[in-house]
């Protein structure tokens, strides 16, 4: 019986993105999908990093966790799951990198059909979070990935989130994302993992039948 595979790839440096993508994760298994985790690495030197408290350590934390993403990795997957934090009210260089480096897998057709999503984190409030979803649903599109959205589709939409993926405001790194953010993100692991099952995995869907 085949379970749907869930890469979840992200940039994260304080770690607001890092933990919705856990907890995206747990959704995921939870219905019944294999996870990889796996974190977008930094474009510039140690010593740009260096001039931003916490930057290099936190990265040296997180890049121990987390494998880099690979190409391998999307053509192993039926969902794709996007997060990052907003850099000026778009996508972050590092996750952006990751998937300007998925042009050979589009252009021999092998992203077609699998499911998309996305979700990310802010500063403040209206700091840019939906903008910067958005700005990602344009390269799934060329990707050719069927875009999941959570639309208001779970009691935990009318609390917390966006209807186009989970989201976090952290004010200046100072919050982490509190249960009603969690809930948002756990339901679109399961939600993506539920479409991919269905349009990825038939037979399984068939066998429970
Ligand atoms: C270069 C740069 C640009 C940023 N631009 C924005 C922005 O436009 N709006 C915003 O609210 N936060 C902005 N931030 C803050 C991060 O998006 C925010 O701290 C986020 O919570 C970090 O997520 P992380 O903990 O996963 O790293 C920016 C941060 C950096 C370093």
């Amino acid at each position: 019986m085949s379970k749907p595979k869930v890469l979840i790839v992200f940039y994260s440096r304080a770690g607001s993105t890092e933990t919705l993508a856990n907890a995206i994760a747990q959704g995921a298994i939870a219905e019944g999908a294999e996870v990889r985790l796996r974190r977008a690495r930094e474009l510039v030197s140690h010593e740009v990093m260096l001039q931003a408290p916490g930057w290099y350590d936190s990265a040296e934390v997180m890049n121990a966790k987390y494998e880099r993403p690979s190409e391998a990795d999307a053509e192993w997957a039926d969902a794709i799951i996007f997060g990052t934090p907003t850099r000026f009210g778009s996508i972050a260089s590092e996750l952006k990198a990751y998937i300007d480096s998925l042009g050979g897998l589009w252009f021999a057709g092998k992203l077609n059909g699998k499911v998309g999503s996305v979700f990310g984190a802010t500063s403040s409030r209206h700091g840019g979070n939906e903008a910067t979803l958005l700005s990602i649903y344009g390269p799934m599109a060329h990707l050719g990935l069927i875009i999941v959205p959570l639309g208001y589709a779970d009691p935990a939409m009318f609390k917390a989130g966006t209807p186009y993926g989970a989201t976090h405001v952290s004010n200046r790194d100072t919050l982490t994302p509190d249960e009603d953010h969690l809930a948002v993100a756990q339901f679109q692991g399961r939600r993506v993992a539920s479409v991919a099952k269905s349009l990825r995995c038939p037979q399984r869907v068939t066998e429970a039948a």
